[in-house]
């Protein structure tokens, strides 16, 4: 072979090899990295789209904190399909196109990183390990976790990667103030004997359907009880300071991050510090 062929062969090769990357390379970096329009746009976008559960400034509201999705090892092409599918069974809805272009996913992307800190240096508070004692005693009558506990309350079992560390405070701190579909509180009174409370399963003109406070599904005819009424306050107690101290707060809402889906075939995510 003579050099010039080799050279003109040797080119070619390296212009498949970049071809090929660059093709990968659209996959897995975003486009707009750094690009301060699109970063401007993507905030713009971010506000409209995901402040309602992520936060103004993605710190986490109905939805998690996800500041940190970085530094826990994720890609941009993985956070990509994220928000374009949605994650199953969670609240977190697909944003499919047309009505949100590629464009729009990379620049709010953008605009995210420029909110992404820094893992803290300080460790998060809350002993994980003691956390988990408390759960057992005050929470697993009624909450399930990896299938095992009550089920007057929702299995918690990806509460550390759908709620920030803010949000499960409040909860626990003050309460629920809208009770979720299948977690309503209500009262029935029958004809004679105390009233009964319970979770409200099912509900039409004639029937309700509770779980009452047994963890026992009961269905009552309406009229065959005296009144049907809903709350007066959700299941989920209160747990104040006496209760509850700020230390162990802080222990269990640690341990509470650390549960991060039960799906055996997905292996859990490493925890985002919070
Ligand atoms: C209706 C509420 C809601 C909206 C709107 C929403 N999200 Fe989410 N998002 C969630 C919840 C809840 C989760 C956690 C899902 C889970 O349990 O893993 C989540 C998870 C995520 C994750 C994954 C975090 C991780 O650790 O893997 C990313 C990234 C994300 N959302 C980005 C967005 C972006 C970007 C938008 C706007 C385009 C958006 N979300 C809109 C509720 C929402
Ligand atoms: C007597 C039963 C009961 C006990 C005990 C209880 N909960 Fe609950 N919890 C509920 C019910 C019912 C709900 C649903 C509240 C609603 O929507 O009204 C709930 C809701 C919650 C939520 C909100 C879930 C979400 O998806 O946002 C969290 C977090 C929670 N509980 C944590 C705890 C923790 C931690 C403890 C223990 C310290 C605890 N609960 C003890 C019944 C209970």
């Amino acid at each position: 072979m003579s050099p010039m062929h080799s050279f003109v062969l040797t080119t070619m090769a390296c212009t498949l090899a970049t071809a090929g990357l660059a093709a990968q390379d659209r996959l897995e970096t975003n486009p707009f990295a750094g690009d301060s329009a699109a970063i401007v746009a993507g905030m713009g976008q971010f506000r409209q789209r995901c402040a309602d559960c992520h936060g103004t400034d993605a710190r986490g509201v109905r939805g998690p904190d996800i500041t940190q999705v970085w530094s826990s090892g994720r890609t941009d092409g993985g956070l990509f399909q994220t928000v374009r599918r949605g994650v199953s069974n969670t609240e977190m809805p697909a944003f499919p196109a047309p009505r949100t272009s590629d464009r729009d996913v990379w620049q709010m992307l953008a605009y995210l990183r420029t909110l992404a800190t820094a893992a803290p240096t300080e460790p998060p508070p809350g002993d994980a390990e003691h956390g988990a004692l408390l759960f057992e005693s005050e929470c697993a009558g009624c909450h399930r976790v990896n299938a095992e506990g009550g089920r007057l309350g929702p299995d918690l079992s990806r509460i550390g990667s759908s709620r920030s560390r803010e949000v499960l405070v409040a909860r626990l701190r003050t309460g629920v103030d809208e009770s979720r579909p299948g977690f309503q509180p209500v009262t029935i009174t029958p004809e004679s004997g105390p009233a009964i409370r319970g979770v409200k399963k099912n509900e039409d003109l004639f029937s309700v359907q509770i779980l009452d406070t047994r963890q026992r599904i009961q269905g009552y005819e309406k009229d065959q009880v005296r009144s049907v009424v809903d709350g007066p306050r959700s299941l989920m107690p209160v747990f104040g300071p006496q209760r509850l101290s700020d230390a162990d707060l802080n222990d269990l809402v640690r341990y509470l991050g650390t549960l991060r889906g039960f799906d055996p075939s997905v292996p859990p995510r490493p925890p985002v510090v919070f």
